[in-house]
């Protein structure tokens, strides 16, 4: 069986319903989880219901949270609120919990904001748990490497028996590829970062872009001779592009695994890992 084959029927559900807003009620009494995953580049609030099924799913862009950190908390809060009333309006019922994540190494304050957050939205924040943990959840990862992807950083975590024995986060990201792509056009960052969006599988783009990917696959390359371990997982919008994954499979060497919609996972994984609330 092909290892992503859960993943990606998940992937694919919660992908439909994504900002659709779809109406879909459900029983009051019906138990939901809920994940909260405040990014760099957007915070994407999902429900699901007791067996993992995509019942909502939203986001917003945000500039509110850079790498893990909240530097935005007012606008953090209105953002998770607007989403939890969309989700509410939509499935007919009030949402009373929810779960948020942090990148690994986030200790103290940093790690209470994330539930500080999703209190102050409306919500009992009931577990935070660390991003590439909610990524195994979805990939179903006892063994292997995740590299994460994200808006500013790229961030790899290798796994061993189900926990997390090696984590590394180096400053290059999604925002590092729009920023070669509005240098090479002579466009503002805001229109490289939509033609970027809108053109995932043009090869010129890709090209001007590649450079930036085998950067990721070099921090890569040098924190999996620190920690060995295979198989070896993308995830993360940034690596969202249909060269993305072959780029790094030349330069590793190696062979790589992509789920479908890799800027879904982390807050899939989230929404997975929490509870329903009635615990
Ligand atoms: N649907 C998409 N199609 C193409 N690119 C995307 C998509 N979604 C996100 N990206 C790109 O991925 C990057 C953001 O990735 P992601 O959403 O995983 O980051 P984040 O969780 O917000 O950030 P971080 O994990 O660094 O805090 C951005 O550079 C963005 O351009
Ligand atoms: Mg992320």
């Amino acid at each position: 069986m092909d290892i992503l084959q859960t993943a990606n029927e998940r992937m694919e559900q919660l992908a439909a319903l994504m900002n659709k807003d779809i109406k879909q009620p459900i029983a009051a009494e019906e138990k939901v989880k809920v994940g909260v995953d405040l990014g760099t580049s957007s915070i994407v609030f999902v429900v699901l219901d007791e067996n993992n099924v995509p019942l909502f799913g939203a986001f917003e862009f945000a500039d509110a949270v850079r790498d893990g950190l909240v530097v935005n908390y007012r606008e953090s809060v209105e953002v998770v609120k607007r989403l939890k009333t969309r989700a509410e309006n939509c499935l007919g019922i009030s949402l009373t919990h929810a779960s948020g994540a942090i990148p690994p190494g986030t200790i103290g304050n940093n790690k209470k904001v994330v539930a500080n957050v999703i209190e102050s939205a409306g919500m009992e924040a009931l577990y935070t748990i660390d991003e590439p943990t909610a990524a195994a959840v979805v990939l179903d990862l006892k063994d292997g490497a995740v590299v994460d992807v994200g808006g500013g950083t790229t961030g790899i975590s290798v796994f061993k028996n189900g926990e997390v024995i090696y984590t590394a986060d180096e400053p290059t990201g999604g925002t590092h590829m729009t920023l070669v792509l509005a240098g090479y056009y002579g466009v503002s960052v805001e229109e490289a970062e939509q033609n970027k969006r809108e053109q995932k599988d043009s090869s010129e783009h890709f090209s001007v872009m590649r450079p930036v990917v085998e950067k990721m696959a070099e921090i890569t390359r040098v924190h999996l001779e620190k920690s060995p371990s295979e198989p070896l997982y993308i995830v993360g919008g940034a690596s969202a592009y249909s060269q993305f994954k072959n780029t790094f499979e030349s330069y590793l060497k190696m062979p790589v695994f992509q789920p479908n919609y890799p800027q879904y996972v982390t807050p899939l994984g989230i929404a997975m890992s929490s509870g329903s609330g009635n615990l």
